[in-house]
């Protein structure tokens, strides 16, 4: 399986810092945060990575990370044009994963746990895509599941609503068949003018074909100030064996 890396987007939660550097630039305990999603798939065993990011940075992420030989993995980039969304930055990535299963990483999101169970339990998938899920206090900032607890699915995926039906929040790790890019070609800029992942897996969803794991151990998207610190903290108490 790849990996696709999103380090794209404005950062605009990190300004004034993010108009002058890429979010995923910036240090998170001893390294700056692309490193963190680039070891998670390492970890899982996934070494051929595309790295999505704006063409202002582009050379900056070639400068720190080359052709990935020194972190042990093989990197590609390409340049999203403009913060079209999250979907918009995945459909880049048709080409490199060549119809083969993959999956997606945001670039702010660090997190505790192995991906191999959940690649493995997605590899065992005949089709479809797959979502991880997290308990967390604040579901209104992310994208909210609404489960079936009987039937154990997820019935639908609202983006950082007012009233969030779960604590659940999916997190910025996606598993996709090649069919998703047809899908992305299906939906439409939303009202902050992006092509949001949470229509695109409200479209799996439609047909019955989006399954769902819950992530353990601890999960921080640190696309702000606050979770930045925070994500520092709980990455330097790892390193120390706390
Ligand atoms: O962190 C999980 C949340 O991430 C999900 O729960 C939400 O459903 C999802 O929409 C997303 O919400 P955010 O508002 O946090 O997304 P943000 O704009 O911060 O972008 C997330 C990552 O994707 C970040 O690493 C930058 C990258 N990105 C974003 C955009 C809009 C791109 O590479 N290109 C883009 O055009």
């Amino acid at each position: 399986m790849k990996g696709v890396i999103l380090a794209g987007g404005t950062g605009s939660r990190l300004a004034p810092i993010t108009k002058i550097i890429n979010k995923h630039l910036l240090p998170v305990g001893s390294y700056p945060m692309i490193y963190w999603p680039i070891l998670k798939l390492k970890e899982a065993g996934i070494k051929q990575i595309l790295i999505v990011t704006n063409k202002e940075s582009l050379s900056l992420f070639i400068q720190l990370l080359g052709d990935g030989k020194e972190l042990g993995v093989r990197l590609q980039y390409k340049v999203q044009q403009s913060a079209s969304g999250i979907a918009g930055g995945i459909s880049l990535a048709e080409n490199f994963v060549e119809e083969e299963k993959f999956i997606v990483l945001l670039g702010d999101n660090i997190f505790e746990t192995s991906l191999t169970p959940f690649i493995q339990s997605y590899n065992q998938q005949k089709e479809g895509a797959k979502v991880l899920l997290k308990e967390v206090s604040d579901p209104h900032r992310y994208g909210v599941a609404e489960i079936n607890n009987e039937k154990q699915i997820i019935t639908s995926i609202q983006e950082k609503p007012n009233n969030p039906l779960s604590n659940y929040c999916v997190v910025g790790i996606y598993m996709y068949d090649k069919y998703v890019f047809q899908y992305i070609e299906e939906i439409a800029p939303s009202q902050r003018g992006e092509l949001e992942v949470t229509d695109l897996n409200n479209l799996y969803i439609k047909q019955q074909q989006l399954s769902y794991d819950v992530l353990s151990g601890w999960w921080i998207d640190a696309g702000t100030h606050e979770s930045l610190y925070k994500a520092n903290t709980l990455i330097y108490q790892g390193e120390k064996g706390e």
